[in-house]
Order: structure tokens, then sequence, then C-alpha cells
């Protein structure tokens, strides 16, 4: 089945659900090697990798989704649960509700998001009708239902450039075109997963209404706060679904297959 991680996000920057703690750097071709604990909960070996650096250094648009994603496969990582503060659309998405994405919508600009860039490289051409893995989404759900938590089993997210927050006509713009959410970090993430089979899987926490839906401005600060005041039920869910999670836990996300 392969290693499992957990790649958190926004507010969630140390692993301390994991035993046995090992920090180990990999090399990559794409940059400064990666710092990874790398520990184990109940059976499973787990690397947990905080997106935004260990201190929050590395805004949306800065961080290395390649260095990372490689460094993850290079660990012997299978499958992931990432987590993400994100922003409502969606009146019944409130601050404090998690959700697990199913599908994406990509409103990035620039950033490195493939690792078939051609050449030595190679072209490839994945699929991604279904961006999400549906076993691992169905877990979190099962896991969110058993305890409780409240939950949204599907959810539209777009993906920002970032950093600055949204207007109030881009947020009008993207819930005419159904998004849920918005947040600035699962693309590329998630494409380069699918491009290196690794399963992918998103427990959104929803911290505020988007710009204009919110009647007030929107700060880092406040994210922070509801991300803090909710982590324990996105620990749960993380926890409640690895138990859940045997090895005959099988799904059809496919690596890229490149064709040049
Ligand atoms: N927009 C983009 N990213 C976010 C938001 C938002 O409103 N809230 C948390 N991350």
């Amino acid at each position: 089945m392969g290693k499992l991680a957990i790649i958190g996000g926004t507010g969630v920057y140390s692993p301390e659900i994991l035993a046995d703690v090992q920090v180990v750097a990999v090399e990559t071709p794409y940059g400064e090697p990666v710092t990874l604990r790398v520990g184990t909960y109940g059976s499973h070996e787990v690397v947990f990798l905080p997106r935004h650096g260990q201190k929050h250094i590395l805004p949306p648009h800065k961080v290395n989704y390649r260095a990372n994603m490689a460094a993850l496969k290079k660990a012997g990582v299978g499958k992931i649960f990432a987590t993400a503060a994100v922003g409502s659309l969606n009146e019944e998405m409130k601050p404090g509700h998690l959700a697990f994405l199913d599908q994406f919508i990509d409103f990035t600009r620039g950033r490195e998001g493939t690792f078939y860039d051609g050449g030595e490289a190679g072209v490839a051409h994945i699929d991604l009708t279904h961006p999400y893995c549906s076993q691992l989404r169905d877990l979190l759900i099962k896991a969110a239902g058993e305890r409780r938590i409240p939950h949204h089993p599907g959810a539209v997210y777009v993906c920002t450039e970032g950093p600055r927050f949204e207007t109030g006509a881009e947020i009008k713009m993207f819930k005419a075109w159904g998004a849920d959410l918005v947040g600035m970090t699962n693309v590329p993430e998630v494409v380069l997963a699918r491009e290196l089979g690794i399963c992918y899987s998103t427990i959104a926490l929803v911290t505020n209404f988007a710009a204009g839906i919110s009647p007030a401005p929107l700060t880092h600060e406040e994210v922070l706060d509801v991300v803090a005041k909710n982590i324990g039920h996105v620990r749960t869910v993380l926890m409640e679904s690895m138990q859940l999670l045997s090895p005959d836990t099988h799904c059809s996300c496919q690596g890229a297959r490149p064709f040049a």
C-alpha cells in the first residue's frame, strides 16, 4: 500500500498524532531538499509535510509543489490526506464545517504544474475527470459521519493564485460557475499527485465566508483563529480515516504515461 502522507495546510504545522518521528531531508531535481517528518500511526508509516513550512514562511504561490510531491513519492508515499483552510461561497458550508473536495476549478497563473515539461521530461496528458481519490474521500465521509462531525461529502473548489484574497466580483463569478469553496493551494498539488499515481484527498476546513459574502473584510488572523478552534475535528477525521484504511482499499487513480 505504501506510506501515507499528511500535508498540513494553514494552521497545521506539526505531526502531533504520530509516534517515533524522524526528520528526513529528501533531494529532488526541483530545488532545495524537502524536509519530511516520518513516523507511525498504528500500523501505518506516515509522512508529515507542512505545505507552508513549519513557520508558515511560504505563501501559496511560492510553495515548491513539484519538489514536495516528488519528495513524497521518493519517500514511498502512496496515499495523501491534505488539509486546507478555505473560504465559502455556499451558504450551507459554514465556518467551522469540513468539506471533502471532489472537483476543482483552476484559477492559478504561472505555477509549475506538471512533471512533464517536454524535452527529457517527456509529455503526458492525464485524465482528471475525477481529480480526487474517491476511495479516500469515502473514508473521510465515513470517519466524519461516525464521529458526528459537521461535514459536506463533496465540494467544488476554486484555486486562486493569491496571496491576496479575491474581489467581490471574482467571488460572484466563481459562484456562477458552480464553485462552493475557494483556496490557494490545492492546484497544482492534486494534479502532481495524480501524475505520480499517488491517491490524493483533501479535508477542507471552512474558515470564513468569501469576499462580498462575508459582511467584514477578510484577514489571515480570522483564518488562523477558526483553524485553531476547529483543528480537533480535522485531527479526529484524519485519525479515524487512517484507522479505517485497510490494505485492500483499492482505487483507479492512475499515474501519467508519458508518450514522448
Ligand atoms: N479565499 C482564498 N483562500 C482562503 C480563503 C478565502 O476566502 N479563506 C481561507 N483560505
